[in-house]
């Protein structure tokens, strides 16, 4: 609907509005204006102000043959002040139409910003719906790191990840993972091809040669966790206890033992569970695609996404953020250690239980690294940025900083310590001060020195 002429129009009236905001003296106490990111000091446009979603409604047509998707997102949200003007995170695509609470809105596109100014104020604490239809090819997005993430072209569909900035290259999204809501998806591709969304399987049907898969994902989930990998797959469902586990697998990676690999996930939930408190989703399972030009895996809500059959370790990783990472969430992405410094760990726990080596014998391992290394400049919870947040010292560094406190707080308090995170943050977002804060407290200790040193110093730890 909206023509480049009504999008000036647009654009006129948010300027209008804007100025609005600055001069009369009812607006400078609160602007009616979200904020069009939410300030991530990696990723500040990641986000947006003024709103918090409940609900994501993803009904995605994809065409792998020119690679076109022709969507209808509905977005349940809930207004945080009052708005005359919001954003969401989309790149690309043609929007043919946008409703606001059934109504055509105006909106205007800016970047990765698309933005959107209703017909009437939504006033603070109203639940209202966004509806975006849209078309073209999805963006796949290249980090500061030089990986691609969102939707990733393979021979027969895509391998849907994004960590930490992909998601809008494939549906609009309030990008942050401060905001999570719950996922339904209804995926709909030629008739043979599986697609895989996050959650459970509501149904599949077959209409005119294409198949229609309805995933619903009904615990909350940080937008970047979201997923609609499709291709040739074959798919199993299975159980761990009363939760179904889905296995799909790439005919290409059947013969590399990927089916065996992934089956290993029941006793790693149960595993887990046991040491961290219960499963915190309603369902799992793990997707391993041919794609291995991506060259990482991601712990994608309920559903791991492999890029190529997993060494059992990634297995574990991967599980294991289904605890740290997606149920318990961080704030701000330079507090990626808290999720990759857990997992890291959590693959040496799992070792250490299993017959393998110690976590302290993983520890001393890594420790043995000279000081000169440059891996001991890069202090886990302060990296350097974004093309660094996935580098070695957040996974080892991290584990090391939880290894070395697991010591200095004794056994009984740090695994009290673990449970209890879990325990209270589960669904939530966190900060590594509330992280130090809850250890201070089961350690019965100041640990500020400690943390100092294994966290923010650049340099190898000495003592702490
Ligand atoms: N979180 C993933 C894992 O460790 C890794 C990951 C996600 C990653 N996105 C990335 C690694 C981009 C390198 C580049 O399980
Ligand atoms: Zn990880």
């Amino acid at each position: 609907m909206p023509s480049v002429l009504l999008r000036r129009a647009a654009a006129a009236a948010v300027a209008a509005l804007t100025a609005l905001a600055v001069a009369t003296p009812a607006a400078a106490g609160g602007s009616t204006i979200g904020s069009p990111g939410l300030g991530d000091p990696y990723f500040p446009l990641a986000g947006n102000g003024g709103y918090d979603v409940r609900h994501y409604s993803l009904d995605l047509d994809y065409r792998r043959a020119g690679n076109q998707l022709d969507a209808t997102a509905v977005i349940t949200a809930r207004a945080t002040q009052n708005l005359t003007r919001f954003d969401l995170d989309l790149r690309g695509f043609t929007i043919s139409s946008l409703r606001v609470d059934g109504a055509p809105a105006w909106f205007t596109r800016d970047g990765q910003e698309l933005v959107v100014s209703p017909r009437r104020l939504l006033r603070a604490g109203r639940t209202f719906t966004v509806r975006v239809d849209y078309a073209g090819q999805p963006t796949e997005v290249i980090d500061p790191d030089g990986s691609s993430e969102g939707w990733v072209t393979t021979p027969d569909g895509a391998f849907v990840v994004n960590e930490p900035q992909g998601s809008p290259g494939w549906y609009p999204a309030n990008d942050n993972p401060r905001d999570k809501a719950t996922f339904d998806f209804a995926i709909t591709v030629p008739k043979g091809i599986t697609a895989i969304g996050n959650g459970r399987l509501v149904s599949a049907r077959s209409h005119q040669g294409r198949t229609t898969w309805r995933w619903r994902e009904d615990s909350p989930m940080a937008p970047y966790l979201a997923t609609a990998t499709n291709g040739v797959f074959e798919l199993r469902v299975s159980r761990a206890g009363q939760i179904p586990l889905y296995h799909a697998v790439d005919p290409a990676e059947v013969p590399n033992g990927a089916f065996d690999r992934l089956a290993a996930e029941a006793s790693v939930i149960e595993f887990f569970s046991e040491l961290y408190g219960p499963y915190p989703f309603s369902s799992g399972g793990g997707v391993v695609d041919h794609a291995p030009e991506v060259g990482y895996a991601l712990e994608s809500q309920t559903k791991s996404q492999y890029d190529q059959t997993p060494d059992p370790s990634t297995v574990v990783h991967e599980i294991s953020h289904q605890w740290f990472g997606n149920s318990v969430s961080l704030t701000v992405w330079p507090d990626i250690w808290l999720n990759e410094g857990f997992a890291a760990w959590s693959e040496w726990i799992y070792d250490e239980r299993h017959g393998g080596q110690t976590a302290q014998q993983a520890f001393d391992a890594s420790f043995a690294r000279p000081a000169s290394a440059s891996f001991w400049q890069r202090p886990p919870a302060d990296v350097g940025g974004p093309e660094v947040m996935f580098s070695g010292p957040v996974y080892d560094r991290g584990a090391m900083t939880l290894q070395a406190l697991r010591v200095k707080i004794g056994d009984r308090a740090f695994f009290s310590l673990l449970r209890d995170w879990y325990h209270r943050n589960r669904d939530g977002n966190v900060t590594t001060a509330d992280f130090i804060r809850l250890a201070e407290k089961h350690g019965r200790q100041q640990l500020d020195t400690f943390f100092d040193v294994w966290l923010y110093q650049p340099t190898k730890p000495t003592t702490w």
